[in-house]
């Protein structure tokens, strides 16, 4: 394989529509930080870049949400999210936003080259349209019932229960949100991207030239959809913000994501081009570029398949090498929800734990779910810096360290003779230091870290071995060699370590007094730290994380959870569909009711049945029963005293063999929940209702 002249990498453009949670960390960004911070360890050139989707329908249901305009939306969350990414040391060249002017021209520009190549099928169909709005509605805009698993509260594009992809008019009852009307189809004009056309050569490219480098998850991913054939699919939707469509004609339409996102690479390198007097072209067009790609999941589809072909239709770019994508980090049991607020946000946990950004790109890239979806828990984040960080990596510098300050005032003691001790250890860092390169190279990152981890393995077991602080008195020169030893593993983790974990590699090199010597070159070196070279002060690099830490996370999670359950109740009532008006009645049908408030005197179960409850009412007039199909929202003492709403002439009839005389009337939520009915104040037994 010959080496590639340069990388582009890239990592998904995050919506800015809320802050960034672990999930985005674990699943693109620092996987593509670890890659790029090594391949610039290597001397090779590398362009990172990412930046903000601020685009779509994603965005103005946020802003709607918070009822505040798209343009403050994404002002609050690209800063914000830059930070984040800032603070977790995620060394994008540039991080730019599709709001920039430079963007719309770049997107709009593409978006005219495929068009007059006549890539393009323009094509009318039948869209949703909100008639009190005045307005076509985006998939998320609409809402209504699960064809698949008859959740209600489903959205024009998925249903986030059962996880189907959807089509608006797939939906059972579909409601838009804007109006909460049932909205009304009507002809449109969009242009599609005939996919299908670019089957044959996709499937060849992946085939032949992906299947080795992809990894199989993505692989998988990319044959199922081969193997269902490639469909159209438009490019342009009905919205005002957005890329407007660079066309006479075109008012009201805007590029859809595949076309705006993805081209937000493209002109953040431009961007980046600009200011560093360099050529964009050399990093998107040139073959001896590598293209690199980092994603989650759910962008695979749209990294292998739609943006390659838009790519190729325009002609004059690269396709990608790579696209490494992760599966899903899981959070405590469940998947991680923005709208849910089931998430660890990257702005919280700076705040709670400030100095430990790299001890969560340490638990993130440990359990990164590079094969499968994988699980991230408080206990187990806890777990691995305490028994990992503080007990193998901190524990092993501080030793080395404290004790070259403690015996030869920070100098670098001469070594001995090496026994075949020294020599295996010595020997073992060349050898992680290749297994790390191959490692990255393959994209398999956890590993990597797992072999970076075996160096400190190996030096702590080695004092454990040696116990150098027993040996000072009685053999000095012993503990000479043992600590140079110690000193030259300590120096190759600071060096080792960059990619991973940026911020510790500095702090350690401060430590040991290298920072001129962080070469990726210089790692594997025995005897890299030579007398009379000094050494710093001691510091801790990790500190342990109590008990109670990890307890006021967990809790602060479930407390979000309970407003969220409080929240989407709310919700789901509003979606949920009432029930269709009845028929007029006259007013003599409606006086010929007696209806009546009644108080409870006595409740029971019905026994052998789940909903039903035997009830006595004191109706004023005299005493009765009747058998009510509530039993699932009450429990029977809890009734015993409340007073009631009852239809009082409703002929008796049995059920269950009880003689019902009567029927308690009951106010039923659009949900389904049912909920009694009663007087501000209480009221004589027998008050007349009418
Ligand atoms: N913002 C979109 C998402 O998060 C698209 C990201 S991928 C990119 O799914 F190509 F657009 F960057
Ligand atoms: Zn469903």
């Amino acid at each position: 394989m010959s080496q590639a002249k340069r990388y582009t990498i890239t990592a998904a453009l995050p919506y800015a529509n809320g802050p960034v949670h672990i999930g985005h960390l674990a699943g693109a960004y620092i996987p593509a930080d670890v890659f790029a911070r090594y391949q610039r360890l290597r001397k090779r050139e590398v362009l990172f870049v990412c930046g903000s989707d601020e685009h779509g329908a994603a965005i103005t249901i946020r802003a709607k949400k918070e009822g505040i305009s798209p343009q403050q939306i994404i002002d609050k969350y690209h800063s914000l999210i830059e930070n984040s990414f800032s603070q977790f040391g995620i060394s994008f060249d540039i991080y730019h936003r599709t709001s920039a002017e430079l963007h719309h021209q770049t997107s709009q520009e593409f978006f005219k080259t495929l068009h007059e190549k006549g890539v393009f099928v323009e094509r009318e169909s039948e869209q949703f349209f909100d008639e009190p709005h005045q307005q076509f509605l985006a998939d998320r805009y609409i809402t209504g019932t699960c064809p698949k698993c008859g959740h209600d509260a489903a959205y024009g594009d998925q249903c986030e229960k059962c996880g189907t992809s959807l089509s608006p008019t797939e939906l059972i009852n579909p409601k838009s949100t804007l109006s909460g009307e049932v909205p009304v189809l009507k002809k449109t004009k969009h242009w599609y991207l005939p996919m299908d056309q670019y089957q044959e050569w996709l499937k060849w490219w992946i085939v032949n030239e992906q299947r080795d480098s992809l990894k199989a998850n993505v692989y998988g991913q990319c044959r199922s959809w081969l193997e269902q054939g490639l469909q159209e699919r438009a490019m342009t939707r009905d919205l005002d913000w957005g890329v407007k469509v660079p066309l006479p004609n075109a008012e009201g339409k805007v590029l859809y994501v595949w076309l705006d996102a993805p081209i937000g690479y493209i002109s953040a390198t431009k961007a980046w081009a600009l200011k560093h007097d360099k050529r964009w072209e050399d990093y998107w067009q040139k073959p001896d570029t590598e293209l690199v790609h980092f994603i989650g999941k759910d962008n695979i589809v749209f990294h292998c398949i739609i943006f390659p072909i838009i790519l190729k239709a325009h002609g004059k770019y690269i396709l990608p090498k790579n696209v490494p994508a992760n599966e899903f980090l899981n959070l405590e049991g469940n998947k991680i929800s923005t709208s849910r607020n089931w998430a660890v946000w990257l702005h919280e946990y700076m705040q709670d734990f400030a100095g430990k950004n790299d001890v969560l790109r340490y638990v993130l890239l440990s359990i990164a779910p590079e094969t499968k979806d994988s699980e991230f828990t408080w206990k187990d984040f806890q777990t691995r810096n305490n028994s990992e960080l503080v007990a193998t990596l901190g524990n092993f510098v501080n030793r080395t360290v404290v004790l070259t300050n403690k015996y030869f005032e920070g100098f670098v003691p001469p070594a001995g003779e090496f026994t075949n001790l020294e020599n295996q250890v010595l020997s073992a860092l060349s050898l992680q230091k290749q297994k790390i390169e191959q490692l990255i190279e393959h994209y398999k990152f956890r590993d990597a870290l797992y072999e970076l981890m075996e160096i400190a393995r190996i030096g702590n077991k080695y004092l454990a071995d040696t116990e150098p602080w027993k040996l000072f008195k009685q053999d000095p020169e012993l503990v000479k060699t043992i600590l140079n030893v110690a000193l030259q593993i300590s120096a190759n983790l600071a060096i080792l370590m960059q990619p991973f974990l940026p911020e510790t590699a500095q702090k350690l090199a401060k430590m040991l007094n290298i920072t001129g010597l962080l070469e990726w070159e210089n790692a594997g070196k025995t005897a890299l730290l030579k007398n009379p070279h000094q050494i710093g002060k001691e510091e801790l690099l990790f500190s342990k994380i109590e008990d109670t830490e990890i307890e006021a996370q967990i809790a602060k999670l479930n407390a979000s959870k309970k407003t969220n359950e409080a929240a989407h109740l709310v919700e789901t009532a509003q979606n949920a569909t009432l029930k269709p008006a009845k028929n007029t009645v006259t007013f003599d049908q409606f006086a010929g009711m007696d209806i009546r408030i009644a108080t409870i005197k006595a409740a029971q179960k019905v026994p052998k049945t789940q909903k039903l409850l035997q009830i006595t009412l004191d109706t004023g007039l005299d005493e009765r029963t009747v058998v009510s199909g509530i039993a699932e929202f009450f429990e029977p003492e809890s009734l015993v005293g409340k007073q009631v709403c009852f239809l009082a002439n409703l002929a008796p009839r049995a059920i269950k063999g009880i003689n019902s005389q009567g029927m308690i009337l009951m106010a039923e939520s659009p949900s389904g929940e049912l909920h009694l009915l009663a007087p501000q104040t209480i009221l004589p037994s027998g008050s007349v209702v009418g």
